[in-house]
């Protein structure tokens, strides 16, 4: 007879395993399955998120920009470091010791919560049934937490060596002299920015014009002549046309407006976009829907149309953003215990780890725009900000866009140091409904970098202190 619970997960990343916690905390039977196996064949619970997404690549980020201070900035304060190399073994060491603990800890969590652990890959059957290998369970409840993968771009093979993933990326085993990035999103900004930094000679291909669009086009300006500044080349308008590998090198074929060119790369990482993995994951008279993108159909609720049948996370509609599934995974535990939950997808805060960071929360200026809101919009430069002066990190600014008869904030966009940190601010100031007054009438304790954001908001007033205010134009 198959084992009973009131709940099983499928997929132990951000999405599943928070969901499972929280459905032990609230007392139900739970099991989690999952089929991810690190480098030594071994389970390792945590998803994308934690074995090859958010943690080892900000563990590279942090590990190169330091390797990028020691080379080029540590000068300007007066230490003098001579000599200084690179080791990338430690480097990747150090990157795998992060993901290892991390995962180990997500492990521990389950068990202490007394969630049982399946490892393997499931299969949801008709009847609330999943199947893992010759086992099968039942369940109440199912919440579907599978991720995605990365997309694959027609024509160009990845073979794991020279043309990788974001996956391959984060394991190159030498410093690829040159490197071509196809795909100028959140991946391809983030991790080109990492081996640049560690010395690669970094150029990067994109099929469209826009250049992070659904970020406020203001700061994507800033980060894009920034991004040319620091010898990111980034290249728009590119259609590949051939890619082929000779003797461990790849030869790159592409037109744009100026022609056709041809380049010679040690490594390409393509990184073009996410999938969702739901590929034989489902039997086809469990009565799931998915669309013609291969995401698992559900309601604001993350409701598929099949009573107790959830889905969460990446495998949905929405940003594919870790703290995006593991709130929808706390919000399916409490609705499944009869609990009032619900998400606001238009407050997800999102954040790109370059140097310096974009974050933002809320609506664009463009989108106010094409939807005819009238707003105020505030900006304070992080050049006249006492801490950014101290850390060296001038470059950027915080801008506030608020609602122009009733001032609440609708959407905060920033770039500069810590931009990652500064939009929690803003997002709790925005769950909880507050104007750009109220920000602007909080005292910041000073010198922080966050007084910027306070000084956006006397701008939405017309009041910044630290620079110039100019007065808004009447209608
Ligand atoms: P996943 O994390 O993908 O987990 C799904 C799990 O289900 C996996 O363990 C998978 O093996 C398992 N699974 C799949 N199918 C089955 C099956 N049939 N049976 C059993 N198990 C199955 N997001 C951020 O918010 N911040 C970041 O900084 C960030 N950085 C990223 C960097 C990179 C390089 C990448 C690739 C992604 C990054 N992301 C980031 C995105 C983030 O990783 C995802 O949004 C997040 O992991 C999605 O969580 P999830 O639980 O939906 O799915
Ligand atoms: P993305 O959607 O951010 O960017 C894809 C890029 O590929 C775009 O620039 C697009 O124009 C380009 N592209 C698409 N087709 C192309 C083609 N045929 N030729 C050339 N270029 C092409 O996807 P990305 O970077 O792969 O990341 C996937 C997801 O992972 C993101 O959407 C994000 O949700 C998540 N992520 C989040 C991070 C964070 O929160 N900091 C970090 C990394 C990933």
């Amino acid at each position: 007879m198959s084992e009973k619970f009131d709940v099983i997960i499928i997929g132990a990343g951000p999405g599943g395993y928070v969901a499972a916690i929280r459905c032990a905390q609230l007392g139900l039977k739970t099991a989690c399955v999952d089929d991810w196996v690190n480098r030594e064949n071994k389970p390792s619970p945590g998803g994308t998120c934690l074995n090859v997404g958010c943690i080892p690549s900000k563990a590279m980020i942090e590990s190169s920009e330091q390797y990028q201070k020691a080379q080029h900035e540590l000068a300007a304060h007066g230490v003098n470091v001579r000599g200084v190399t690179l080791d990338l073994t430690t480097l990747l060491a150090r990157k795998d010791k992060v993901v290892h603990e991390l995962t180990s800890g997500v492990a521990a969590l389950l068990a202490a919560n007394k969630v049982t652990f399946i490892h393997g890959r499931g299969k949801l059957l008709a009847d609330r049934v999943v199947e893992v290998g010759k086992k099968t369970f039942t369940a109440d409840n199912i919440i579907i937490a599978t991720g995605s993968s990365p997309s694959e771009l027609k024509g160009v093979a990845y073979d794991g060596k020279t043309i990788v993933d974001s996956t391959g990326a984060l394991e190159f085993d030498s410093v690829p002299k040159r490197l071509c990035v196809i795909g100028v999103g959140v991946i391809g900004l983030e991790l080109g920015s990492v081996w640049r930094r560690l010395g690669s000679e970094v150029f990067m291909l994109k099929s469209s014009h826009s250049f992070l669009p659904t970020a406020d086009q203001s700061i994507a300006k800033e980060a894009l002549k920034t991004f040319g500044e620091q010898g990111l080349d980034i290249r728009m308008g590119a259609k590949i046309k051939k890619v082929t590998v000779v003797r461990g090198k790849a030869l790159i074929e592409y037109d744009d407006e100026k022609g056709s060119h041809k380049e010679k790369v040690d490594k390409i990482v393509v990184a073009v976009g996410r999938r969702p993995n739901t590929h034989n994951l489902i039997a086809d008279d469990a009565g799931i829907a998915i669309d013609a993108r291969g995401f698992i159909t559900v309601d604001d609720k993350c409701r598929t149309a099949v009573d107790g049948i959830y889905a969460i996370g990446d495998v949905v509609r929405g940003p594919m953003l870790a703290h995006k599934a593991s709130e929808e995974g706390v919000m399916v535990a409490e609705l499944i215990k009869g609990e009032f939950a619900c998400i606001d997808l238009e407050t997800i805060p999102s954040v790109i780890y370059t140097a310096p960071e974009i974050a933002w929360v809320g609506k664009t200026e463009q989108t106010l725009k094409q939807e005819g809101v009238d707003y105020h919009v505030g900006t304070f430069p992080f050049a006249a900000n006492g801490r950014a002066r101290a850390l060296g990190e001038t470059g950027g600014l915080i801008k506030i866009l608020a609602h122009g008869k009733t001032d609440r904030i609708l959407g905060v966009h920033i770039i500069g140091p810590q931009a990652s940190e500064t939009i929690a601010q803003a997002k709790i100031a925005m769950e909880m409904g507050a104007s750009s007054e109220d920000i602007a009438l909080t005292v910041f304790a000073h010198p922080t970098l966050s007084e910027t954001l306070h000084e956006a908001a006397l701008s939405v007033q017309e009041r910044a202190i630290h620079a110039v205010q100019p007065k808004r134009k009447k209608s």
